[in-house]
């Protein structure tokens, strides 16, 4: 569907699809082509050549670090480490209590980002504000390991330059092989950024306002929570688990589309061909050889061919999701941990978006139409955006 001009007012697709909000120099997907990129350089090639620091660098400077500035970076990284008591956050996460991983992320996050002392951004210099932008996702690992329980969060060696490898080895208790934190380290490149989805654009939006950067990470986690986001890939291993063997495969994912379902872990806002992220997963899965990759092949195949037959002309690929659940499951981590895992990284887009939205701010305020009943004065039914509401 295309904008309608109503008046002065655009009228945007459900969704707002296609709708241009902001300009960046963070990055780019182009769904077409299946391609995505960070300030320029295909993410995918990070992902094959680079760390994840490096990449990080990257995202929230604007350029691959050299010795001298990866040093610095990691520095003022271990700076915001050193002000979170790892024991006492792992307590208080305890103390939540509840099923929900991301529920549970969500306020130890906000908790740590307060240890921080973030502050609201339009009182800081830009130098500050990279420090705080730095900040948030350094304590990322300890904040996510104490969701996990006070013995990863404890474990957790804040002095390890790879955060794949301690983020690893303190959820699993145990040295994790060089593959494995290889495999870690390229779902972290491939997930830190991707355009204005639905947590990003929530960051910027809650930056808008002013607000701290723990405010604009909390928003944003909400809004990854939900499984038409980042929230799908337990429910994907879900479905692997229920399919179990490849015969049940063709019959449980008709059942599903027969009973209105979506598949987990396939279709794309912005992709129209397979997810080029989903492409690198899927070969880090078959390199790593679990049982359940071999499976999640053949189940990838047949839910492709049916979804093409019963949603022909809608193109429904595989997207990120899907491989990722197969990935981190077979690198050791907890199903409860995917999605907060996925937080971690993305984090960082969150961020390096945050201090772009800061240059040349302008609050989010969009209008809605009012369709409900007329008021007594009623002449005009749409909400008319003032200069200052809430
Ligand atoms: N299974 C079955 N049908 C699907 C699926 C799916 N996975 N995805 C979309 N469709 C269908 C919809 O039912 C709809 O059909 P209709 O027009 O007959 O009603 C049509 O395709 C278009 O769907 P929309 O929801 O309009 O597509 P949109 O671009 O808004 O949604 C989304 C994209 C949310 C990812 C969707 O494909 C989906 O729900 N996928 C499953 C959940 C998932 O994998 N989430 C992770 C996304 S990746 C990420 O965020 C990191």
């Amino acid at each position: 569907m295309s904008s309608l001009v109503a008046g002065s007012l655009i009228e945007a697709p459900a969704g707002l699809e296609g709708v241009v909000v902001a300009e960046t120099t963070i990055g780019d997907v182009r769904g077409r082509e299946g391609y995505f990129h960070y300030r320029g350089t295909d993410a995918t090639d990070l992902a094959r050549t680079r760390t994840f620091e490096e990449v990080w660098h990257l995202l929230l400077v604007g350029h691959l670090p050299d010795d001298t500035e990866r040093d610095s970076f990691a520095a003022r990284a271990s700076a915001a480490r050193a002000r979170i008591p790892a024991r006492s956050l792992g307590e208080f996460a305890d103390q939540i209590g509840g099923q929900d991983p991301m529920g549970k992320l969500r306020t130890v996050w906000s908790r740590a980002a307060q240890l921080l002392d973030v502050r609201p951004w339009g009182t800081l210099t830009r130098e500050e504000r990279l420090d705080q932008a730095i900040g948030v996702s350094a304590i990322a690992p300890i904040v996510v390991a104490s969701t996990h329980g006070i013995e990863a969060a404890t474990r957790l060696d804040t002095t390890d330059a790879s955060t794949a490898a301690s983020y690893l080895a303190a959820v699993l208790g145990r040295h994790p092989s060089a593959e494995q934190i290889r495999a870690l380290e390229q779902y972290l490149i491939l997930t830190v950024d991707h355009g204005l989805n639905a947590s990003t654009f929530t960051a910027r939006t809650v930056t808008s306002t002013g607000a701290d950067l723990g405010a604009v990470v909390v928003a944003a986690l909400g809004a990854l929570s939900g499984p038409l986001h980042g929230g799908a890939p337990s429910l994907a291993l879900e479905m692997l688990d229920e399919i179990a063997i490849p015969e049940r495969a063709e019959p449980w994912v008709r059942g599903q589309l027969a009973r209105g379902q979506r598949i987990m872990g396939f279709g794309h806002r912005i992709y129209r061909t397979e997810d080029p992220r989903a492409t690198l997963l899927r070969a880090s899965a078959l390199q790593l050889d679990t049982p359940t990759a071999a499976l999640a092949t053949h189940v990838e195949e047949v839910v492709r061919r049916v979804l093409d037959e019963v949603r022909s002309g809608r193109e429904l690929d595989v997207n990120v999701e899907y491989w990722a659940a197969v990935v981190l499951d077979a690198i050791g981590l907890p199903r409860s941990l995917f999605t907060p895992t996925f937080a971690l990284a993305r984090s960082i887009g969150w961020v390096a978006h945050a201090l772009e939205q800061m240059q040349g701010n302008r609050i989010v305020r969009p209008t809605a139409r009012y369709i409900g009943p007329a008021s007594a004065t009623d002449a005009s039914s749409v909400d008319q955006p003032d200069a200052a509401d809430s």
